[in-house]
């Protein structure tokens, strides 16, 4: 009886919530799922289950960082690094000035993909709802269609300027979610180098399941993503193509200057 109590005791002190080290703010629809169900098998890594919504929530906030802390995953004495990812965080004009002000030394992880795949997968996800939407075309053929939230999140350098006025490049790690999907070991690689943790996540723990699309899973019970993830794109025309390609191209510009990044697909 007596061990019984001592071990729930040393385990209370043991395992203990902290605030993150480390958060994966974004790109919606670029991978952020994939990435933190990856980390999450890191034996350092204390990975929070559910978007947490901090920064960015009116309700949420005013609770302060106790209630933020409270939300976190318990982690054990070996998991010295605590990550939880809220991918509205990028888009959202208040959270940069808040992260800074409370958690100044976060590591911030940003994952990025071709804004036209990542545009189709959010309207996927929109249609996944509302049946009668639009096709992806139909939207990009209207005159103001750049106004259109799937289409504005893709010029990425509007938002992450923003982050550059509060946090330093070095403190952004910029994930290839294209290269995710294809070669998820590499961008781990980076991740857990950037995040100072052993690169204990290697290309024998990922397999490609064909029921899933040939997209990645870890080799765990549970490693593939549930059906919300890896959907069924539709094609678009060539014209929206070409429509798109164009009004990217300057964003992807000005992203590479900023990040100091060179993706294949920029
Ligand atoms: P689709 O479902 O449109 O293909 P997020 O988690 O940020 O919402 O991103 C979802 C996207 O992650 C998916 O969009 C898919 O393309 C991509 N993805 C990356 N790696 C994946 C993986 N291992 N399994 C499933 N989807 C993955």
């Amino acid at each position: 009886v007596l061990s019984t109590i001592l071990s729930s005791l040393s385990s209370e002190v043991t395992n203990t919530k902290h605030l993150p080290q480390a958060i994966i703010i974004g790109v919606k629809k670029c991978g952020t799922r994939a990435l933190l169900k990856f980390l999450s098998v890191h034996p350092a890594i204390a990975a929070s289950s559910t978007e947490i919504h901090f920064f960015d929530s009116p309700k949420h906030f005013p609770l302060g960082l106790d209630w933020y802390r409270n939300q976190m995953p318990i982690a054990d004495t070996k998991q010295h690094v605590t990550i939880e990812k809220t991918p509205h965080y990028f888009v959202d004009k208040r959270t940069p000035k808040r992260l800074a002000r409370l958690l100044p030394d976060v590591k911030l992880i940003l994952i990025l993909r071709d804004p036209i795949i990542r545009a189709i997968s959010d309207y996927v996800q929109i249609k996944n709802r509302h049946e009668s939407y639009p096709t992806f075309d139909n939207f990009v053929s209207m005159e103001n269609f750049t106004k259109w939230t799937p289409i504005r999140i893709g010029c990425y350098a509007i938002y992450l300027r923003r982050w550059l006025k509060y946090f330093p490049l070095e403190q952004i790690h910029f994930v290839d979610g294209e290269n995710l999907i294809h070669r998820p070991w590499e961008e781990l690689e980076s991740v857990q180098r950037f995040l100072n943790v052993s690169n204990h996540i290697r290309e024998e723990d990922f397999y490609f399941n064909m029921e899933k699309r040939g997209f990645p899973c870890i080799r765990q019970p549970n490693g593939c993503l549930g059906s919300s993830k890896g959907r069924q794109h539709p094609t678009i025309s060539g014209q929206t193509r070409e429509k798109l390609k164009h009004l990217y191209s300057n964003c992807n510009l000005q992203l590479k200057q900023l990040a100091q990044i060179d993706f294949p697909w920029l």
